[in-house]
């Protein structure tokens, strides 16, 4: 892709979109476009549209989203349903109507049932049952996709849905009440090490199996997206593997240097039992994560030690 090319990156402020535009900017790209939400509330249509209308990006990335852990999507469905499904149809008809010929929409593994086989194929999608803690979530994303998938059926235009594994990284939220796992249990671990290695207490079996991806190999995937026409609508992004959310703690305890106990608190729900992309698509058509799982916890236990007093003041 042309480095002059005007693309929007939608959520630029997030993990994700911050991930993306590091990458952007790495690789040359010049005329990237991003707007906080506080300069456009991108569930306002008008504003979008006007937005768009205005500044004519050629390219849109969306990574604009509500994102959350299951307690979040458990207290908040209705803004996770309906501010995802505005933020999005806003940015997607917005960029149709203003001839936009590439559009990537960013969605969730949990768009799959919870009981699919796996690993989990593109083609599993609709197929049963969703996870009821974030149906709502889900229900969005997939109508993302399915908007994605329309457009490019009726008007041939290269919109494409990658559906990322469980993210991590820096910038993450580490929040307890509204973070991911992953960056939830490095803080668990971080402050019980602070007050003396007290034993850490974690949410449900540990049984459940879980796939992660470093959130700059996302990034990367995202590039490739761009700099190559994907011949389908849905493509899932991952590594292939996964682990129990037991030896995902251990993996972080170890990182942090936590040396108590850790207690399952077996009452709170473990949500899906395993979920795991197949990733044959991607790799075949050539794009590979380069980040392990230790590493990217070691990076991003780095990034939370340098930036958590900072993160504390505009995040808690
Ligand atoms: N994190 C994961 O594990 C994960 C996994 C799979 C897929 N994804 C996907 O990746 C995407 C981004 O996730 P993330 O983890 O980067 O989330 P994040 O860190 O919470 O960032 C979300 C971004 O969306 C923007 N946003 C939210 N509401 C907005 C609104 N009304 N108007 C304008 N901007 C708005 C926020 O902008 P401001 O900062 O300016 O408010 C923020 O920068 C989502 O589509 C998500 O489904 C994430």
């Amino acid at each position: 892709m042309d480095k002059q090319t005007k693309i929007f990156i939608a959520g630029h402020r997030g993990m994700v979109g911050g991930a993306i535009k590091r990458v952007l900017e790495r690789q040359g790209f010049t005329n990237l476009l991003y707007r906080a939400s506080s300069e456009l509330d991108l569930r306002n249509q008008a504003a979008v549209n006007e937005f768009f209308e205005t500044e004519k990006p050629e390219v849109v990335v969306d990574a604009a989203a509500r994102v959350g852990g299951i307690l979040a999507n458990n207290n908040y469905p209705y803004p996770f349903l309906m501010e995802n499904m505005q933020i999005q149809n806003n940015l997607i008809d917005a960029a149709l109507q203003t001839g936009v010929d590439k559009f990537i929409f960013l969605g969730s593994s949990c768009i799959y049932p919870k009981l699919a086989p796996q690993p989990l194929k593109e083609e599993y999608l609709l197929t049963d049952s969703l996870e009821p803690t974030n149906e709502w979530y889900a229900i969005a994303k997939i109508s993302g996709v399915k908007a994605c998938e329309a457009i490019r059926k009726q008007f041939g235009k290269d919109y494409v849905s990658l559906m990322p594994t469980n993210l991590y990284g820096t910038h993450d939220n580490f929040d307890l009440q509204s973070s991911h796992v992953l960056p939830a249990m490095i803080r668990k671990f971080h402050e019980a090490k602070e007050n003396g290695h007290v034993p850490v207490t974690l949410w449900g079996s540990g049984t459940p199996m879980r796939e992660f991806l470093f959130v700059d190999d996302l990034a990367e995937a995202v590039l490739f997206a761009l700099d190559n026409v994907l011949p389908e609508h849905l493509y899932n992004v991952g590594t292939g593997t996964d682990l129990t959310i037991k030896e995902l703690a251990e993996t972080i305890q170890v990182a942090v240097g936590h040396q108590g106990d850790i207690i399952w608190d077996s009452s709170k729900p473990d949500g899906t039992p395993r979920k795991l992309m197949d990733i044959s698509k991607m790799h075949e058509l050539g794009w590979k994560h380069k980040v392990e799982l230790k590493e990217g916890i070691e990076k991003t236990y780095g990034w939370f030690l340098e930036n958590q007093n900072n993160y504390k003041e505009v995040k808690l």
